[in-house]
């Protein structure tokens, strides 16, 4: 067969995006289909919803997106929106509403059959829909459903960090004095963010100019061996490496490693991850650390944090190595432009609101899809159980 027109090159790029949605589906099942209801019911930290209510929220969201939000039929969605919209429920309810796994399994599916069936219809006919255009909506499932299926992961990790599972073998590992950022840019005029695209969110757009003055920057993120460096010399203590908000925190959180280490009782530390426990890999990037303490390690190391904007032009200059831990960067998150919300204003907007700092590269638990340099993550700066670590970078003359 030669296909050669447009509508059959369309119909190739409407199969991989459903496929890509197909595949969310699986790994999003994938993560509790062997837990028992109680580990999809029980919250494990305040952040943090039950896992079934994220599992059943991914579902809802498309189910909400494609039948009220596209089709103007919110006939099957309306009596979901109280649970499963965040802003409507409260997640400290969250967990004495969820249903039993077997109805809320029987929900997911639905969502998703429904998904399934009629998505390629609305791809192959989008009309004047924004949100058909160029396959946006199935893109924005997709990137949800892979967010949601790392918030997961960050329950998984916390439901091990409380039932204490077993040691893994010792293994000792050297600290490490930090490398300095080596990577040298001089002043220049860079472009940032993106013009539309199909997985571009709203915070991403759209592409303009900045101005950088000399700066370098680390090829690669902090490791754990570095950070190791940083406790043993009592940098958890020592009032100089913090900023003024940091060491209030600190004041009250008396904390002394990230957040997933553990002392082993042969000595050292080892990881408490998702999956169970681990080794620390000297060689791999700190996560488990917040901006504060991210503040307070540059400046042990005589350096700070870099921008969003000197993350991106080094990236886009190819010159960084991440996606091992999400990153901290210096500025808050903030709108671009001429920013304007899409496709609802909660996604950004809600979060411009001087609290929340900009993250950028990707954790090893996030989707390839939103490994993308112009893609912007955010949090407030207390937050440890992401899997977030940093980069250094430093001002030049
Ligand atoms: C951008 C990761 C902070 O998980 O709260 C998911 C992403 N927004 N559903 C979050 C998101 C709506 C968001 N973060
Ligand atoms: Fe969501």
């Amino acid at each position: 067969m030669s296909g050669t027109g447009t509508a059959c090159n369309e119909t190739v790029h409407n199969d991989d995006a459903l496929n890509l949605l197909e595949q969310s589906h699986i790994d999003l099942l994938q993560l509790v289909i062997e837990l028992p209801d109680n580990a999809l019911r029980q919250q494990f930290h305040a952040d943090l919803s039950p896992l079934g209510w994220h599992l059943g929220h991914t579902a809802f969201i498309e189910r909400y997106w494609i039948e009220e939000q596209t089709l103007g039929d919110e006939k099957h969605v309306a009596q979901f929106r109280d649970y499963y919209l965040p802003e409507r429920n409260k997640k400290s309810t969250r967990s004495a509403r969820l249903p039993e796994k077997k109805q809320l399994l029987e929900f997911v599916d639905e969502c998703f059959a429904y998904s399934s069936e009629i998505l390629p219809v609305l791809m192959r006919h989008p009309g004047k829909h924004p949100l058909l255009k160029d396959n946006y909506l199935v893109y924005f499932l997709i990137q949800h459903n892979y967010q949601h299926r790392e918030t997961m992961l960050q329950i998984l990790q916390q439901q091990n960090l409380l039932s204490g599972t077993a040691e893994p073998l010792s293994s000792l590992m050297i600290a490490r004095a930090p490398l300095l950022p080596n990577l040298r840019f001089e002043a220049v005029n860079a472009l940032l963010g993106t013009d539309p695209n199909p997985l571009a969110y709203d915070n991403e757009l759209t592409r303009h100019p900045v101005v950088l003055n000399p700066f370098s920057i680390a090829a690669n993120a902090v490791s754990n061996a570095e950070f190791l460096q940083f406790m043993e010399h009592a940098g958890y203590g020592r009032r100089e490496f913090w900023g003024e908000q940091g060491w209030q925190w600190q004041q009250v959180a008396q904390v002394t490693a990230p957040l997933h280490w553990r002392e082993h009782s042969a000595g050292g530390w080892y990881a408490v991850d998702p999956e169970g426990t681990k080794a620390l890999e000297p060689e791999d990037a700190v996560c488990g650390i917040n901006y504060y303490e991210a503040e307070a390690f540059a400046r042990f190391a005589g350096c700070r944090l870099p921008t969003e904007a000197e993350w991106e032009y080094a990236a886009d200059n190819g010159c960084l190595v991440s996606g091992e831990a999400w990153e901290w960067c210096a500025n808050l998150f903030y709108p671009y432009p001429g920013f304007k919300a899409f496709p609802y204003d909660n996604y950004s907007r809600t979060w411009f609101d001087g609290n929340h700092y900009s993250l950028r590269g990707g954790s090893r638990y996030t989707h390839p899809l939103i490994k993308r340099p112009t893609f912007r993550n955010f949090y407030t700066p207390e937050k440890r159980h992401i899997f977030t670590g940093l980069r250094l970078a430093n001002y030049r003359d």
